[in-house]
């Protein structure tokens, strides 16, 4: 556990860019600090590995202060991500993720052994190990980054914005990795970011500062999501939290109709506005009026794994206004009428 205790950092300027900051980063957890440019995310994040040392109050890990602990032992423990991956440009990529095993003193076949193992696991392409960074793409280098960082299998990383500059893309599957990763590896990880999204998505919790270094809330993203403390979170957090909130929401409170899916070869009327067609093997084809009609596109969200979001979604997409949701292999388990839906919604709007 990685605990700010009352701690402030006064630039010799003047400068406070951190203010009287008190919060606990958990053991295997990932915590986010999240904030507006200059609100000190990344003075706080380098004063956890001395690169800064605070100007009052203490950082303890596991309960001892870092000050304590001279620099060099205290970043064995701890990895390093920053924002361009800060490859060396001269080192081949093997030799870079194995920067730490060398300066450990690991034999040269140990270190790049750990070093392929974890260039496996970043998800990248043994035959990258040979090339130099610059040929490589920005969200390779990044992954590059990560696995270096991991080299020593520190208990702690520190992630300064490791995937702003990369496209949208490359950066949803970058975090996608990296909480796969920390499933395996339970690290403690403090991860800087100012997008918000990111924020919600990789945080176990996030803290969101303001500018001059203050804490304006720590919490669960639901929590966050559904109470911001005050406006300055409720604005940082956007328009949309409501939908966003969605996201944290199962599906299984959702009522499911299985009693309205008919065979392609249907050719009745009911009182049901929609039918569902589906295929001989219980896949979703089509929507049809109940009482005859065109074909109409459906959506559909994985029951019990997909969230709310994705089951509104799913209803959004389709003329019908209604759900399919379907197992992991694409049958479908049954569908969410509007009405289901509706009545879903105002429950979450609830509370
Ligand atoms: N060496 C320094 N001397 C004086 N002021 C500094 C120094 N380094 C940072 N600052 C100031 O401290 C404040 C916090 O800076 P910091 O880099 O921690 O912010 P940040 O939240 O990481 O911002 P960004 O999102 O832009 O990376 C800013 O006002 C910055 O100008
Ligand atoms: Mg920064």
């Amino acid at each position: 556990m990685i605990t700010f205790d009352s701690v402030t950092k006064r630039y010799a300027d003047g400068t406070i860019a951190v203010d009287n900051l008190s919060l606990e980063a958990p053991t295997g957890q990932i915590t986010v600090f999240v904030g507006p440019s200059g609100c000190g995310k990344t003075t706080s994040l380098r004063m956890i590995n001395r690169m800064i040392d605070a100007t009052e109050g203490q950082i303890l890990l596991d309960g001892e202060p870092v000050q304590g602990i001279d620099p060099p032992t205290l970043r064995r423990g701890i990895g390093y991500v920053i924002q361009q991956a800060g490859l060396f440009p001269h080192r081949k990529i093997v030799d870079n993720v194995a920067t730490v095993p060398y300066l450990l003193g690991w034999d040269k076949k140990k270190a790049r052994d750990r070093a392929m193992e974890l260039l496996e696991r970043v998800g990248l392409d043994p035959k990258m190990a040979q090339r130099y960074p610059f040929q490589l793409s920005g969200g390779q280098q990044q992954r590059v980054g990560v696995a270096r960082a991991l080299a020593a299998d520190p208990p702690v990383l520190l992630m300064d914005e490791p995937f702003s500059a990369v496209d949208p893309i490359v950066r949803t599957s970058l975090q996608d990795e990296l909480l796969r990763l920390q499933s395996e590896l339970n690290k403690t990880i403090v991860f800087v970011t100012h997008d918000i999204d990111e924020a919600i998505k990789l945080g176990d919790r996030v803290a969101v500062l303001r500018v001059g270094g203050k804490l304006a809330q720590l919490a669960d993203p639901k929590t966050l999501l559904s109470e911001p403390a005050d406006d300055f979170v409720r604005e940082f957090l956007g328009h949309d939290r409501g939908i966003r909130r969605l996201q944290f929401i199962r599906t299984d409170g959702l009522r499911l109709r299985t009693d309205l899916t008919v065979p392609e070869d249907y050719s009745g009327s009911t009182a049901e506005p929609w039918l569902l067609i589906v295929s001989g093997d219980n896949r979703p084809i089509a929507w049809i009026p109940g009482a005859g009609g065109e074909r109409e596109p459906y959506g559909s969200f994985v029951w019990n794994r997909d969230s709310m979001r994705s089951a509104l979604d799913a209803a959004l997409l389709s003329p019908s206004g209604c759900a399919v949701a379907v197992d992991d292999d694409g049958k479908v388990v049954g569908v969410v009428t509007r009405e289901a839906m509706d009545e879903a919604l105002a429950v979450v709007a609830d509370g």
